[in-house]
């Protein structure tokens, strides 16, 4: 298949036209992959089997995880949905446009292939305008997971749906970086309190705020071990991997520069690449020598958690291309948006973790 490489500026007139191509795509059951606030999508009509199943195939993705359904307007759940439970209207009229994944109970108008086979439906409207504008020309609610091949980190670069998909989707729409950087928050409205299932854009702390008690599925917390398996199945398989094992190491700064130098001595040792993640603020904690033999990566900066959300997939990346055979990273603060950070690096890693 010819992939098509569209790309878009918004700050340039009439930006909007180059999206009725895509759109058109969309309608006639092709695959588009298009950028969203918080990863690249990647779209196909949610209510045409054969096109969602394109999706699968084109990730490799297993039959069993369920994918979210984008929306434009909110007029559009009632043909999704079979009810809309009482919570929606306050995290919607608080968190949409945005990062917020909302399941609700999902009606017959949407394939089996879509939900794989659960009775709720995840829905969001993203915040990012070539997104919302895609969806509304297309004039369908668009399925769409994230645009990478499965397992492979999340894309949030054209380049890396260019690299894990091309020749096997029909459009990519290339709009720059993506914003927020780790995937939205799955939310489970359906039951009282809510919970949520997958940690991402929309902090536990807002959604404390605007719900009173939430919840957290056990099953995915980095501090509790248990023997469910996680509610969103997307949670259960090795994620976001890069090609190179991965360690995370939390603590203090000063000790996790110090057990991290220790390591990268020992695998520098057996001849290995080591790549260490760190932060703008810890960069200068190692020793020059280290420097000298590693790969160092600053996730951003620790004064601004929303940055290392915003770099974490593409840092993942660049030590593949830089062909690192072992990434030692500092683990970050989990409040706030470091939770989803924390979360997506705990599954990059296998859930390898030492603490110090
Ligand atoms: O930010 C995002 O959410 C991005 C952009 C493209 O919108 N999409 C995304 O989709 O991350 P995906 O497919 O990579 O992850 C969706 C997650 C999976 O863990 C999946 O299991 C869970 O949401 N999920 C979707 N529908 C669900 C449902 N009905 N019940 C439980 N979990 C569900
Ligand atoms: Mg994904």
């Amino acid at each position: 298949m010819k992939t098509e490489i569209i790309k878009v500026d918004i700050s340039k007139p009439n930006w909007d036209k180059q999206l009725e191509y895509a759109a058109q795509v969309l309608r006639d059951g092709g695959l588009v992959a298009f950028p969203t606030e918080t990863v690249y999508g990647l779209g196909a009509n949610a209510l045409d089997q054969a096109a969602v199943e394109g999706i699968y195939r084109a990730k490799g993705r297993p039959s069993d995880n369920p994918l979210i359904v984008h929306i434009a307007e909110t007029s559009t759940l009632k043909e999704l949905t079979s009810s809309i439970p009482g919570a929606a209207a306050k995290l919607m009229e608080a968190c949409w446009p945005g990062p917020l994944t909302l399941l609700m109970p999902k009606s017959d108008k949407i394939p089996a292939i879509v939900t794989a086979g659960l009775d709720t439906v995840g829905i969001r409207m993203p915040s990012n305008p070539i997104a919302l504008e895609l969806i509304r020309k297309s004039g369908i609610p668009v399925a769409a997971p994230s645009a990478n091949s499965s397992g492979r980190p999340s894309p949030t670069l054209a380049k890396h749906v260019i690299e894990d998909l091309s020749g096997k989707v029909d459009v990519i729409i290339d709009g720059g970086h993506t914003k927020v950087g780790v995937e939205s928050t799955v939310l489970d409205i359906t039951v009282e309190p809510p919970m949520i299932l997958r940690p991402g854009g929309v902090t536990f702390e807002k959604l404390t705020r605007l719900l009173g008690e939430v919840r957290f599925d056990p099953a995915i917390s980095s501090e509790v071990k248990t023997s469910a398996p996680p509610r969103a199945p997307g949670m259960k398989y090795r994620h976001y991997a890069p090609r190179a094992m991965m360690l995370l190491i939390q603590g203090e700064p000063e000790p996790v520069a110090d057990e991290i130098g220790r390591r990268a001595e020992l695998y520098n040792h057996d001849g290995t690449n080591v790549g260490i993640l760190v932060t703008d603020e810890t960069a200068a904690l190692y020793e020059p020598v280290l420097h000298a033999y590693c790969k160092f990566i600053s996730l951003g900066s620790r004064r601004n958690p929303e940055s290392l959300a915003t770099n974490l997939f593409k840092c993942l990346r660049d030590f593949d291309e830089n062909n690192v055979g072992v990434i030692l990273a500092e683990a970050p603060e989990t409040a706030g948006i470091g939770q989803a950070v924390m979360n997506r690096m705990l599954k990059a890693a296998g859930g390898n973790i030492i603490k110090v």
